[in-house]
């Protein structure tokens, strides 16, 4: 138990069973496997016909999700307290990627979908607008997550990811972090970087079954 929650903040924090996470068109979060293409990446590559990315297979991954009551926030919403709290993110902050509010907007953007990895989780709650979050599967696809308002994501420490803006041009979320917030990207290649076998580790069999794949 996390020292100092309550059972009813625990209840409100717990992660949700692949089974039923909030996964589709009409959630704030949708998944699907991407296309190769070199179109604008703000695009939405999917594959024709489309191939959704399960739940199970996320979650497999280490990445975790909420779908949040975006109107709630502002009031204080004992959901995202709750999750805050039991998960230590003492950090927050507010970002606005825009070509009007953020400077060097395209360089930014570009920049941001560099394949890399932290040596933290990375922690994004959409409070408007929308965005893709693109992971690598261990078979080396990658996932496209696509985030709308509500949507929490938490991409584990370690995982090879980018980000861009869709086609709307457009997301504020809030950056939580545990503790003071680093947010140096390391591009890929980084298998030198500690966080890089941990995350390797922590998916257990499911590397060696990649690494048979692989060969
Ligand atoms: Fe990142």
């Amino acid at each position: 138990m996390v020292e100092g929650a309550t059972a009813e903040e625990l209840a409100l924090a717990a992660e949700l069973p692949p089974n039923r996470w909030p996964l589709g068109p009409d959630s704030p979060i949708e998944a699907w496997y991407m296309d190769d293409s070199d179109e604008d990446q703000r695009l939405p590559h999917r594959l024709t016909p489309n191939q959704p990315c399960p739940a199970e297979a996320l979650h497999a991954l280490g990445v975790r999700v909420w779908a949040l009551d975006a109107d709630a926030y502002e009031r204080g919403d004992p959901q995202l307290a709750a999750i805050r709290k039991v998960r230590g993110y003492s950090y927050e902050d507010r970002i606005t990627i825009t070509p009007e509010a953020l400077p060097n907007y395209e360089e930014k953007i570009k920049g941001f979908y560099q394949e890399h990895l932290h040596t933290d989780e990375e922690i994004r709650y959409v409070l408007e607008g929308s965005g893709y979050f693109d992971v690598r599967d261990l078979q080396e696809r990658w996932v496209r997550i696509w985030n709308k308002r509500g949507a929490l994501l938490v991409i584990p420490e370690g995982i090879y990811h980018r980000f861009t803006l869709d086609t709307g041009n457009s997301i504020t979320a809030l950056r939580l972090f545990v503790g003071v917030p680093v947010w140096t990207p390391h591009n890929r290649p980084a298998e030198h970087v500690p966080s890089r076998s941990k995350y390797l580790a922590s998916l257990g069999g499911n590397v060696e079954a990649s690494a048979v794949l692989a060969a």
